[in-house]
């Protein structure tokens, strides 16, 4: 099985000519499968690109979204397009809305966007202003108890989430591959090449997802979980317990690449 994972691709920062020559490049690589984990491209533009791969590539795609891809519109507006693009493009599958997916005899995929969480870091002294909160619909005009409040919601479904698939997956398969947009541990939010500072991490870094995370790889010491995420920028591995590891994806603006290919049994 052979998987070409990208993350943080932001095609609307690429021309067309380039989109088509990196959606060329993935092909090369002759993946049975693709990951992407969010942030796509933003709310007017992110189904076509799925649909431009998805009619490309024609191998399974499995993404995720990252809070860009809701930039310029409202979360509910682009999860309905999203929906209808996913049950007219049968090689799209969306992780958050799908059940376990087994790929092969050991090893199956389960995945969700996710989002910051607030709960890492200094979430009162930070002064950081993301663009989430003026760009997408349902952050706009909100206080930062209620910005909070909201990125807490969200998060809790991805933790909810992985609370039923991870387990059913473990009941078939031995190794798991879990896709999603937001690092789950502040070992994993890379920020150049060291982990992000306590203003940065309540943005960067989902913790109710990270608790989940730990509690059933620790009830499940003889099962294996890679975690595949972007968001920061920064790119980075983290042995967080010796079945659980997290691979998280470099990305520059305008210069989509391919993070890696995993060639899985
Ligand atoms: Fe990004
Ligand atoms: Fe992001």
């Amino acid at each position: 099985m052979r998987i070409a994972w990208l993350t943080d691709i932001h095609l609307n920062f690429v021309s067309s000519v380039d989109e088509r020559s990196f959606t060329h490049k993935i092909m090369a690589e002759q993946p049975d499968a693709v990951i992407i984990t969010g942030d796509i491209g933003e709310s007017g533009d992110v189904a076509e690109h799925l649909e431009y791969m998805a009619n490309v590539l024609r191998c399974p795609i499995f993404f995720t979204l990252g809070n860009h891809d809701f930039y310029n519109g409202s979360i509910g507006e682009v999860r309905d397009s999203v929906r209808k693009l996913i049950s007219q493009q049968e090689n799209l599958i969306w992780l958050s809305d799908a059940a376990v997916i087994q790929v092969t005899e050991s090893l199956a995929i389960v995945g969700h966007d996710s989002w910051a969480d607030g709960r890492l870091g200094d979430y009162d002294g930070s002064c950081v202003e993301l663009n989430d909160f003026y760009l997408i619909d349902d952050f706009a005009g909100l206080d930062r108890r209620r910005r909070l409040n909201l990125m807490q919601f969200l998060a809790e479904q991805a933790a909810d989430h992985f609370r039923r698939t991870l387990p059913s997956a473990f009941e078939s398969v031995d190794y798991v591959i879990l896709a999603t947009h937001v690092p789950p541990f502040k070992e994993s939010c890379w920020h150049g090449s060291r982990t992000s500072n306590d203003m940065f991490l309540p943005f960067f870094s989902c913790k109710v997802v990270g608790d989940v995370l730990m509690e059933i790889m620790t009830r499940n010491p003889t099962k294996s979980l890679t975690v595949l995420c972007g968001h920061t920028h920064g790119g980075g591995e983290a042995q967080i317990r010796h079945n659980l590891k997290v691979l998280t994806g470099e990305a520059t603006y305008g210069q989509p690449v391919i993070q890696r290919v995993l060639d899985l049994k």
